[in-house]
């Protein structure tokens, strides 16, 4: 009994400890991260976790947005302020599920250069429209512009092959 009581503790440990890990020194690892992220790949090793709390959270009002059409600073901003999220609420995000969301859209995403502008839409994000070289897109390129171009976007796909 004593002895399980133990491994649960030790367990929960590590968790938080990798957790607190994660949050704190992501910002030193971000080039490390950069350097072996291609931009719109499905998540894999640790980020598996994250990507799926992000799949059932954030594709419920609308399609799941590919990490990499927008800036950390905008997921970040979004992660942190549920309750204001567009004029509407996001429900049921714990400090947990936030962590590991976070882990996982920052991994897939990149920082913005010093004095650039955070972006709210991906309408405004430079990243979005790298991705979209020579593309003629719609104006106003919305949310609900990408499924004509993407139509399985519902299900996290946005290969595009000709
Ligand atoms: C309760 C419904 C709801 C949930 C859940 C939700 N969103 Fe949204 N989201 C919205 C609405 C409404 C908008 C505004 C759409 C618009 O203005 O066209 C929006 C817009 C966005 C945009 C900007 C879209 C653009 O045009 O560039 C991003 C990015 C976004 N949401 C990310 C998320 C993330 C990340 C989560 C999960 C943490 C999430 N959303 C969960 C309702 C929701
Ligand atoms: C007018 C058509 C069109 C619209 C609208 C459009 N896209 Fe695309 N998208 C494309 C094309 C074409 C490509 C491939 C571009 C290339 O590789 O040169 C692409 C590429 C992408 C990629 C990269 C895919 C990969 O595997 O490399 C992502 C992510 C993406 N789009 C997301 C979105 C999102 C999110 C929206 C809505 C805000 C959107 N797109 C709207 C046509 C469109």
């Amino acid at each position: 009994m004593v002895k399980k009581r133990w491994k649960t503790f030790i367990i929960a440990f590590i968790v938080g400890c990798s957790l607190i890990f994660g949050w704190g020194v992501s910002s030193g690892l971000q080039g490390l991260a950069q350097a072996h992220t291609k931009s719109v790949d499905r998540a894999t090793g640790n980020f598996t976790v994250g990507e799926e709390f992000y799949l059932q959270y954030c594709s419920t009002c609308h399609i799941p947005i590919p990490p990499a059409v927008l800036p950390q600073e905008t997921w970040q901003r979004i992660l942190e302020n549920p309750g204001n999220h567009y004029g509407v609420r996001i429900e049921g995000l714990t400090g947990f599920t936030q962590r590991l969301m976070w882990q996982y859209l920052q991994n897939y995403s990149r920082q913005l250069l010093r004095d650039e502008i955070r972006p709210q839409y991906m309408a405004q994000s430079r990243y979005f429209f790298a991705l979209h070289p020579k593309v003629d897109l719609p104006t106003p390129t919305t949310i609900n512009t990408c499924i004509q171009c993407h139509p399985q976007a519902q299900d996290f796909n946005y290969r595009v092959d000709f």
